[in-house]
């Protein structure tokens, strides 16, 4: 079998043999903001294909990481769905166009991989003749094996914007498909699963504005893409994706960890954790919006499946390792990143895991009662459990009932209405552009709520100097007395990195920066690389809000100038979910208080130490290590105190036979003792010579302690101070033991211990007569 692995290094090697530059897998977080996800070989390329930017190299390829959501309720029922899937492709920068894209694809598929040319078919966009006929004339192959369809299936965009172009798709005959409609009238474009589409090779040629109008590319390009795992399936012969050697090992751990049996589970969580151990070495973390949600849904999806196949255990780090085991050799970001990856996943499965198990009922419940879910029901599972609402869906579909959509997001709707209504707050990721969605109550109030608007813009921007670009805003909050940002990163933040950012921000504010607002279209200020929010749609011009170095879209109220703010003084740096950590800081007079309360406490202390505040910091070491001398010396003092009544105890005896001597004490005491035993035993056998065994009896709490310290004359086998302990202590009810040298125990019976003592000079007795004889 030829391993998955093999056909991708093939494919790079081929295209490489042919002039073409290998790249490296871009992230799956793509630079620009118009896409949430990488979804195809191309989006690195972009700026290529726009003529936006000079290509480094005419021609490359590359096996990119991509993620596709649009299907994610196909995603395990079907033999080909994925989330997360790696895209085989070759370029063109205005180099090579539809000649070679075709021959070259023909040649690899034919002579490299050896695949039957019987079995492959073609599709062309139906006005592009020029292509049918070359594929008539490089591969020889025959005009009713070409297929001519329209726009949708032959013509490819990356989105509602951008470089598009006809295409013509490659597909690998699989045997007709008993269920198909057509039988055997059927041909590609025909939904059936007969025909298994593997390469789509894209005559990119113009550019789509935003209002659909298309103009033709400075240059003519190739983009063709070819998915890995579709192309595994037919080289290794087998009859879904999930059968190839991407899947199989995380298939059969999935299959041993679970206790009932269920294909669509499995596979559902074979794709989920690929996507999910990707992304998250792509530094996307769980969250409310963006990428953040889609990571979040699929981590609880595969979640539940795991619940309906048995698994009990938090299972998803133990397939994350399987995956970063069997792609790391070629995704090294994997092996990096490995620690992250675990961190976050165990947090999510531990957060959802508690909810679940709630949520879950509250369905069966619901279910049995009224054979459909109502919109309160899943906005109840939405707001209590967490339960997105695709989740629902899933569980509805299941289950054979409906569910009420329209009743959930007219439930969604009024708790954003609500939350705008009840709050003094201004939510920036909740604000149409061009509205002033600010309720203030005084003009005071606006005035520090702009401050801490603006100061918000200037944090954002110091953050990625700082932390670097991928930080990006997860949630903001801004009222008149303190801002909230919060953001995604997979690390807390030093104190230097908090300092630095402080000083970046107030350095901004010194520079006092003219805010400069100015009205674009979406994509003029998008490339103008101006900071824009996933979650928020835009309308065609949007307002882009100018300051110093922070360039970001927003519509809300500012002040004039970044000196306008005054002061920003960071007050807090936390983790508030996984991989999201949160900034509060205050502006204006509010930093200036807070500051200025901080030093009042800081004056109070001085002033109490009859110091200076610059020599508070070196008092107050003084005065600890001073403190921590006393403790030395009260402890020395202590033990010999308690030695002195060691040896002078009316209930101490000595035990003498021949040269040997033994020495047993009890002594009461009224407080916790800080001294160590083991020291006391010391000083009492420098006096007494000899054995050692001291009773130390609380009569405050009752309790008894034991120590016991033989001497290095004697041999072990004739005293062994752990074995008298053990004799002792059953005797009130306690428990000790240690070295035949020194050992220790404790009861709580006190009313015992002459009974125990008793023992102890019997035992001892007893030994040390033994040794004697
Ligand atoms: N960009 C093309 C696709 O994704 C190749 O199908």
């Amino acid at each position: 079998m030829i391993k998955a692995s093999a056909i991708r290094q093939r494919y790079i090697d081929y295209f490489i043999s042919k002039g073409h530059k290998f790249q490296e897998s871009a992230s799956l977080v793509p630079p620009d903001p118009t896409l949430l996800l990488t979804i195809a070989g191309m989006v690195p390329f972009k700026p290529y294909f726009l003529g936006k930017k000079e290509a480094p190299y005419s021609k490359a390829t590359s096996c990119q990481k991509c993620i596709r959501t649009n299907d994610l309720n196909n995603v395990g029922k079907t033999p080909r769905h994925h989330t997360f899937f790696e895209m085989l492709g070759n370029f063109s920068f205005g180099d090579y166009f539809k000649k070679d894209a075709i021959s070259f694809a023909w040649e690899f598929l034919t002579k490299e991989l050896g695949l039957n040319k019987d079995k492959l078919y073609i599709s062309v966009f139906k006005d592009d003749e020029e292509a049918a006929n070359l594929w008539k004339s490089e591969t020889g192959i025959s005009d009713d094996r070409i297929s001519r369809l329209g726009a949708e299936h032959n013509f490819w965009e990356a989105g509602p914007t951008g470089p598009c172009g006809p295409c013509s798709e490659i597909y690998y005959d699989t045997g007709e498909d008993e269920n198909c409609p057509e039988k055997t009238k059927c041909a590609p474009g025909c939904d059936c699963n007969r025909f298994l589409e593997i390469w789509n090779l894209v005559f990119m040629q113009y550019n789509k504005n935003d209002k659909g109008e298309l103009s033709p590319l400075p240059k003519k390009n190739i983009d063709t893409g070819m998915g890995l795992e579709r192309i595994s399936t037919v080289i290794q012969n087998v009859k879904s994706n999930f059968e190839t050697d991407l899947f199989t090992p995380i298939i059969d751990k999935i299959n041993e960890l679970a206790t009932t049996q269920n294909r669509e589970s499995s596979q559902v969580i074979a794709d989920h954790i690929r996507a999910i151990t990707f992304m998250i070495a792509d530094n996307v973390f769980p969250g409310n919006d963006g990428r953040g949600y889609v990571l979040k849904k699929i981590m609880r999806r595969a979640i539940l499946h795991g619940k309906q196949l048995g698994i009990t255990n938090h299972f998803l780090t133990i397939l994350a390792d399987l995956v970063i085991k069997e792609y790391g050799s070629f995704y090294k970001e994997l092996e990096q990143n490995k620690k992250m990856i675990h961190e976050i996943i165990a947090t999510e499965e531990a957060n959802f895991s508690k909810t679940l198990e709630y949520g879950l009922e509250l369905i069966k419940e619901v279910i049995a009662e009224h054979n459909a879910i109502s919109g309160e029901h899943a906005f109840k599972l939405f707001d209590t459990y967490g339960f997105p609402l695709e989740l629902t869906q899933d569980l509805a579909r299941k289950n054979n009932v409906k569910l009420d959509v329209v009743g959930f997001e007219k439930l969604m709707e009024q708790q954003k209405e609500r939350s705008r209504e009840n709050s003094t707050f201004y939510k920036e990721g909740e604000k149409p552009i061009g509205g002033e969605a600010i309720i203030a109550k005084d003009e005071k109030d606006k005035i520090e709520m702009a401050r801490n608007h603006s100061a918000t813009h200037l944090l954002q921007d110091a953050l990625k100097k700082v932390m670097g670009k991928h930080i990006a805003q997860a949630g903001s909050m801004v009222s008149p007395e303190r801002l909230r940002f919060d953001f995604t990163t997979p690390k807390g933040l030093t104190d230097e990195q908090i300092e630095e950012i402080e000083r970046l921000v107030n350095e901004a504010i010194l520079e006092n920066h003219l805010v400069d607002f100015c009205t674009l279209s979406l994509q003029e200020a998008l490339d103008s690389g101006a900071v824009a929010l996933f979650t928020e749609k835009y309308g065609d011009e949007v307002r882009v809000v100018t300051m110093g170095d922070s360039k970001e879209l927003c519509g809300g109220t500012h002040v004039e100038r970044t000196g306008d703010i005054g002061l920003f003084k960071i007050i807090s740096e936390a983790s508030i979910s996984s991989g999201v950590r949160r900034i509060e800081a205050l502006t204006g007079t509010y930093a200036f208080d807070y500051l200025n309360n901080n030093l009042k406490v800081v004056r109070n202390i001085s002033a109490k130490y009859k110091t200076s505040a610059e020599q508070l910091e070196q008092k107050i070491e003084d005065i600890q290590s001073e403190l921590d001398e006393l403790k030395k010396t009260n402890a020395k003092m202590a033990e010999n105190i308690l030695t002195e009544q060691v040896i002078s105890s009316k209930e101490s005896e000595t035990i003498t036979f021949g040269a040997l001597t033994a020495f047993i004490s009890k002594i009461d005491i009224i407080e916790e003792l800080k001294v160590d035993l083991k020291t006391i035993a010391d000083k009492v056998q420098e006096k007494t010579n000899g054995i050692v065994c001291i009773f130390i009896h609380n009569t405050k709490t009752n309790k008894i302690q034991i120590i016991v310290k033989s001497t290095p004359g004697i041999p072990v086998n004739l005293f062994n101070a752990g074995n008298l302990v053990k004799e002792v202590t059953p005797i009130i009810n306690g428990k000790g033991g240690g070295r035949p040298d020194l050992a220790q125990g404790s009861g709580e019976d006190s009313s015992m211990l002459p009974k125990a003592i008793e023992k102890a000079v019997t035992y001892l007795k007893f030994t040390l007569g033994s040794s004697v004889c």
